[in-house]
């Protein structure tokens, strides 16, 4: 049911944790589950994330997600990262049962919600966040 990519980043997940210096934090909860996913994000003056960390609350399918999606988000600008769908994670893991895509679609909110809180913190602006509103209801 599950590839042997998304078991892999489910057993052994990558970048893990917390960042305590963190220029960016994004929390966001699923709407169809309740589970909780926290992303932490360092930006440099290129705006470059050059590390991300997560926390996930969360099944093995948003535990497979969030991991795969780090490796992929490290060492991308800030607009690049803007740009970042759940279904890119869902290629680069080989696909997900039709029950569990929500579940990726966590760690697409929170890698916003992060850049968003990372655009308010520092006063600048992303075309990417125009027309964002931050989730607001967990
Ligand atoms: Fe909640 Fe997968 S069932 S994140």
């Amino acid at each position: 049911m599950y590839s042997e990519k998304v078991l892999d980043h489910f057993q052994n997940p990558r970048n893990v944790g917390k960042i305590d210096d963190a220029d960016g934090i994004g929390e966001i909860g699923s709407a169809q589950c309740g589970d909780i996913m926290k992303i932490y994000i360092k930006v440099d003056e290129n705006e470059v994330i050059t590390d991300l960390k997560f926390q996930t609350y969360g099944c093995g399918a948003a535990v497979a997600s969030s991991s795969v999606a780090s490796t992929m988000l490290i060492g991308k600008s800030i607009d690049e990262a803007l740009k970042f769908k759940n279904r890119d994670a869902l290629v680069a893991l080989g696909g997900l049962p039709t029950e569990k895509v929500h579940c990726s679609v966590l760690a697409e909110d929170a890698i916003r919600a992060a850049i968003w809180d990372y655009s308010q913190k520092t006063g600048k602006k992303f075309e990417g966040l125009k027309n964002y509103e931050p989730d607001t209801s967990h």
